[in-house]
């Protein structure tokens, strides 16, 4: 069978959950909501939000065993075809992937400028990292083919040759390196004092938005809301706890971003960075300290770059599974055909994308103030997966025959367990998402 291993299954869900979100995102998030108090909310968003959408997705992956469009319909109560529509899920996977894939292409960019040396002043790291992403389009364009190919490469190869043997390789390996740069940070006179800004909860800066950022950030990092772990949990064995893997992937996924964190403060605190530089605190802000260690810290840079391309590589390719499988199942399509189309759709909106934050073409590639890339961002993580997410919920809590749900959770879980998870199906959730939905759009503040 060309079905996931139970391990296998928990590490490309992990491999999947487990990417830029955890280790870029999430420290300057923390950073700019101010910590201990912002990483508390997270985790109660994570547990509470997110591990009740992911096992709900677990669970219909599981039951339907076919791609993400069909199997909504397929899990329904009354087997109602207008629930395919449920499948849009996989367009927003691969939108993402337009994006993410370039981003990984700045990480191998990094990669390289960790062998020669990295920027030694505050305004040579900006420089480098604007002129990446503005000016050195065929730079960018380079990377970004470079990453297509590779998961086209990994994708091709299938769920258990591919997806699974790459995640057995990978997630150990990101693992040590994290466990290594964890140790260094260690050692580091500041170590205490990132623990202390990441647990020690400071209310001053809490207001509604770090709320709605957390929320918002559980979603993202568990990849829920775009027919991934419907997707991987249709490979996952039958007898499989889907409940006691959901959990173990929420664990790992969390434990990933809060050692991130510890050892990116730990770094920036002992050269008396600040904790606030926003998106560019790993691509500037980290390198600048890099440099001050010398030949170290080009060996402690490049592990960290490394960690990152790997971390993002897993999440990639979980991102193109989901429509791969669709163009099989429904239009019998070949695994390196389907590879193909995909890969072509998502490299060539990506290049759209890279080229609508660059100089010479942004302008051409802008519509209503906002560029291609923060239009395919805002439409993927602000509009769809919330909606998504939302549907998901409906559909579990009141579309489906709610005593063989009840059925298929018992056997792995207790009935407590069962009715707390179908509570924050039906009520808890669903709100939750419409507070944080109407919020992104500016209906509400
Ligand atoms: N979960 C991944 C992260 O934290 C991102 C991702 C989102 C991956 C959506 C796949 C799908 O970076």
């Amino acid at each position: 069978m060309n079905n996931f291993s139970r391990i296998g299954f928990i590490l490309a869900a992990a491999g999947s959950a487990v990417g830029l979100g955890n280790i870029w995102k999430f420290p300057y998030i923390t950073g700019e909501y101010g910590g201990g108090a912002f990483v508390l909310i997270y985790l109660i968003a994570v547990s509470l939000i997110g591990l009740t959408i992911f096992i709900a997705e677990s669970y219909i992956g599981k039951e339907a065993r076919v791609n993400a469009a069909d199997a909504y319909q397929i899990v329904s109560k009354s087997k109602n075809s207008s629930w395919k529509f449920a499948g849009f899920q996989i367009v927003t996977g691969i939108v993402i992937l337009s994006f993410y894939a370039f981003i990984i292409g700045w990480i191998l960019n990094y990669i390289l400028i960790s062998f020669t040396g990295f920027p030694n002043d505050i305004q040579k790291a900006e420089n480098l990292f604007n002129n990446l992403v503005t000016k050195e389009i065929g730079k960018q364009i380079l990377f970004h083919t470079i990453v297509t190919l590779t998961v086209a490469y990994i994708i091709v190869k299938g769920v258990k040759e591919g997806i699974e043997k790459l995640n057995l390789i990978l997630m150990p390996l990101l693992g040590l390196i994290l466990f290594g740069l964890l140790i260094y940070s260690f050692t580091l006179d500041s170590f205490s004092k990132a623990l202390e800004f990441m647990f020690m909860p400071n209310w001053d800066k809490v207001n509604e938005n770090s709320i709605l950022a957390a929320v918002g950030q559980a979603f993202f990092t568990l990849s829920l809301g775009m027919a991934i772990v419907i997707t991987y949990s249709a490979s996952m064995d039958k007898k499989t706890n889907f409940v006691k893997s959901s959990i173990m992937v929420a664990v790992v996924d969390t434990a990933v971003a809060l050692v991130a964190g510890i050892i990116i403060f730990a770094f920036l605190f002992s050269a008396g960075a600040k904790s606030t530089a926003g998106p560019g605190l790993v691509f500037i802000s980290l390198p600048l300290i890099f440099s001050t260690w010398g030949i170290f810290g080009q060996i402690v840079g490049c592990a960290f770059f490394v960690a990152l391309l790997f971390a993002g590589i897993t999440s990639a390719i979980s991102l193109l599974e989901p429509p791969l499988m669709y163009l099989m199942e429904r239009y019998k399509v070949s695994r390196v055909k389907g590879t193909i189309l995909c890969s072509l759709f998502f490299y060539i909106l990506g290049i759209f994308a890279l080229l609508s934050m660059s100089e010479d073409f942004g302008k051409f590639l802008t519509f209503f103030e906002k560029n291609l890339f923060d239009w395919l961002d805002y439409l993927t993580s602000s509009i769809a997966m919330p909606i998504s997410g939302f549907i998901t919920c409906i559909f579990l809590g009141y579309f489906v025959d709610q005593q063989e749900l009840e059925k298929k959770f018992t056997i792995h879980v207790n009935k407590i367990v069962f009715k707390i998870w179908l509570a924050l199906i039906r009520y808890i959730v669903p709100i939750a998402i419409i507070i944080l939905f109407l919020n992104k759009l500016g209906i509400i503040k």
